[in-house]
């Protein structure tokens, strides 16, 4: 019983040389909604501890991050970021220097290539044989195919970039996943291993949690490099550097659009899965997604009836950055560019465009999301208190821009 290894820590206490293992051991055998209080005392006699912890600050801000995660039920502060142990990835954030902004694709392929790999890597060894990790409800082989089929699609081109596709000889899926884990693994660091270990927390024992969990975790992934980008591209529009604009707006309509085999991918969670963790989800949505009302925001201000709304209550400090005005949209960079006497309508032109393209992506975003979650969730609420689909069928529409016309938006709706 993994208490003892705890326990023994504690005489000795080395950010170093926590037993990591012993314990995520423990929460994946039940699930971390049934933790047992035994553990959960200890693991807070832990976090009592770590303002007194001597030992490099990367391993106790590892260990400070994995107590929040696995202390959040019993804390009672169970969230979305806590149920994706997002601190543990350390993304890029809005608030670094916008000289960062070109680096922060590069740091999300690495990332998305490494969850994705995982999430295949679990699917090949259940299939093998070689772990027995979330036994509940295993999908029948023809699924695992179809869906190392829609991952492997998802990282092709992230591969591509980083390099590490050339080997790949395999055509079969399933042998192709498993040989994509071998290459990504060898190319991973000790910190990058860690960090996907300790990001995985399911709250029961069901296999397919594995893959909603990564698949969440990619998403963030993306909203984080779109949240970035977006912020560099109204820092470009402001200094009159169009190339820029235009390129990080256009990157991020790509990245976007490349994401559309995740949804693939998801889609063929068993939807009885879902419907089982979920009942120990309640509290966690990706409404309380920063990045993704970053994004939101970053495009222009929410209006106020959004603003006022679950939507944007449910993340309260982009909120707060909304009203105190710190946030400066596209919207008002491209109206400024469109006032301004100085800029040539060529150059307007071609921002407008790279908006409306990534306005575009955004809406077919919102319709893909909505599809997937009516035909998971039928009728029942959302985890984040809103009525369910109603609230996305009712924001699916809301415009990405107001500077630019919505030019294709209907046709966006459809498809
Ligand atoms: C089983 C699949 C999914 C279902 C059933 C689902 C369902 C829902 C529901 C009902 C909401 C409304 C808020 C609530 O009450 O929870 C929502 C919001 C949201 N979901 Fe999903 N979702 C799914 C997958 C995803 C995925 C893979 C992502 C990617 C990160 C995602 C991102 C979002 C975002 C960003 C919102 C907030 C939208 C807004 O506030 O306008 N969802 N989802």
């Amino acid at each position: 019983m993994c208490t003892a290894e705890v326990r023994s820590w504690l005489h000795h206490p080395d950010p170093k040389t926590f037993p990591y293992d012993a314990v995520v051991w423990h929460f994946h055998r039940v699930g971390k909604h049934f933790a047992p209080p035994e553990l959960l005392k200890l693991l807070a006699e832990v976090r009592d501890l770590l303002p007194d912890l001597r030992g490099p600050w990367a391993h106790v801000r590892t260990l400070a991050d994995f107590l929040s995660t696995a202390l959040d039920k019993p804390d009672q502060r169970y969230d979305y970021p806590t149920y994706l142990a997002l601190a543990q990835l350390r993304l890029p954030t809005v608030d670094d220097p916008i000289a960062q902004a070109p680096f922060a694709r590069s740091r999300c392929d690495r990332l998305t290539v490494q969850l994705v790999a995982d999430a295949l890597a679990f699917e090949a060894a259940v299939l093998d044989g070689r772990i027995t990790l979330l036994p509940a409800m295993r999908p029948d082989p023809d699924l695992v195919t179809k869906r190392c089929k829609h991952g492997l699609r998802a990282i092709r081109p992230a591969l591509r970039r980083m390099s590490l596709d050339s080997g790949l000889t395999e055509i079969e899926p399933v042998a192709l996943a498993r040989q994509v884990g071998s290459v990504v693994r060898e190319d991973t660091s000790f910190d990058e291993r860690r960090a996907l270990e300790l990001s995985i927390l399911p709250v029961f024992t069901v296999h397919d949690e594995y893959l909603f969990l990564r698949v969440l975790q990619t998403f963030e992934t993306l909203f984080a490099l779109l949240a970035v980008q977006l912020r560099a591209a109204v820092a470009a529009l402001a200094g009159r550097d169009f190339d820029r604009a235009v390129h990080f707006l256009d990157s991020s309509r790509t990245a976007l659009q490349g994401a559309g085999p995740m949804f693939s991918m998801l889609a063929t969670m068993q939807i009885e899965s879902f419907r089982t963790f979920r009942q120990f989800t309640e509290g966690a949505s990706a409404i309380q997604s920063r990045n993704y009302k970053l994004v939101e925001s970053l495009c222009r201000t929410p209006d106020r009836e959004r603003l006022d709304s679950s939507a944007f209550h449910s993340v309260p400090d982009v909120r707060l950055r909304v009203e105190t005005g710190q946030n400066t949209t596209l919207d008002d960079a491209y109206r400024e560019v469109r006032a301004a006497g100085d800029v040539s309508s060529a150059d307007r032109e071609r921002v407008a465009e790279a908006m409306r393209g990534f306005a575009r992506a955004m809406l077919r975003w919102r319709n893909t999301h909505y599809r997937l979650a009516v035909r998971m969730l039928g009728d029942a609420t959302g985890t984040g208190y809103t009525e369910g689909t109603p609230y996305l069928a009712a924001s699916r529409s809301i415009p990405v821009f107001r500077t630019v016309e919505a030019l294709g938006d209907e046709a966006a709706k459809t498809r």
